[in-house]
């Protein structure tokens, strides 16, 4: 475990988004896992502010994934930001058909635990769990990939 995280508030859960996306380069994976409703876009909506997109980063449940342009005085780096919810496996994460290469991006995968892994050979996992006082908890670690 990297680091683990108290969210008070949803400025709270975006702010910890924001951190994590400036620091992110091209090819680096993301999975955020967690409950309906644990704060896995609002953290999403942060990383891409972080990391200098266009928005607005919303979600995707409808579209799989979607795709944000770079902006200037970011770090110029595009963000793949894909809902795995309703994939039916891995096998699908191949033909999503994108204009972006995923190594040339930073992916963001809701609901990607599972499937996620063949994406990179490690990525960036972020838990969030749900407080009886509604807050969150969000507990960073970095996961290899065993070959
Ligand atoms: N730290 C927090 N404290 C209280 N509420 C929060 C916190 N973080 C996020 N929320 C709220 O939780 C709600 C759900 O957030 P969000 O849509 O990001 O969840 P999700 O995990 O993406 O859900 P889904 O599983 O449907 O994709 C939002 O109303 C958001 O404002
Ligand atoms: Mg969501």
């Amino acid at each position: 475990m990297i680091e683990s995280v108290e969210l008070a508030t949803a400025q709270d859960t975006e702010a910890l988004g924001a951190r994590i996306g400036a620091q992110l380069s091209a090819g680096d994976v993301v999975l955020l896992s967690g409950p309906l409703g644990a704060g896995k876009t609002v953290l999403a909506k942060g990383i891409g502010r972080g990391l200098g997109v266009a928005g607005p980063i919303t979600s995707p449940t409808f579209v799989i994934a979607r795709e944000h342009d770079p902006v200037p005085g970011g770090r110029g780096v595009p963000l793949v930001h894909v809902d795995a919810y309703r994939l039916g496996g891995a096998a699908e994460l191949d033909d999503l058909d994108l204009d972006t290469d995923l190594s040339e991006a930073a992916v963001v995968v809701e609901w990607g635990e599972g499937m996620a892994e063949r994406l990179s050979r490690e990525h960036l996992l972020i838990r969030l769990t749900r407080r009886d006082d509604d807050s969150r908890l969000a507990e960073i670690s970095r996961v290899e990939v065993p070959a």
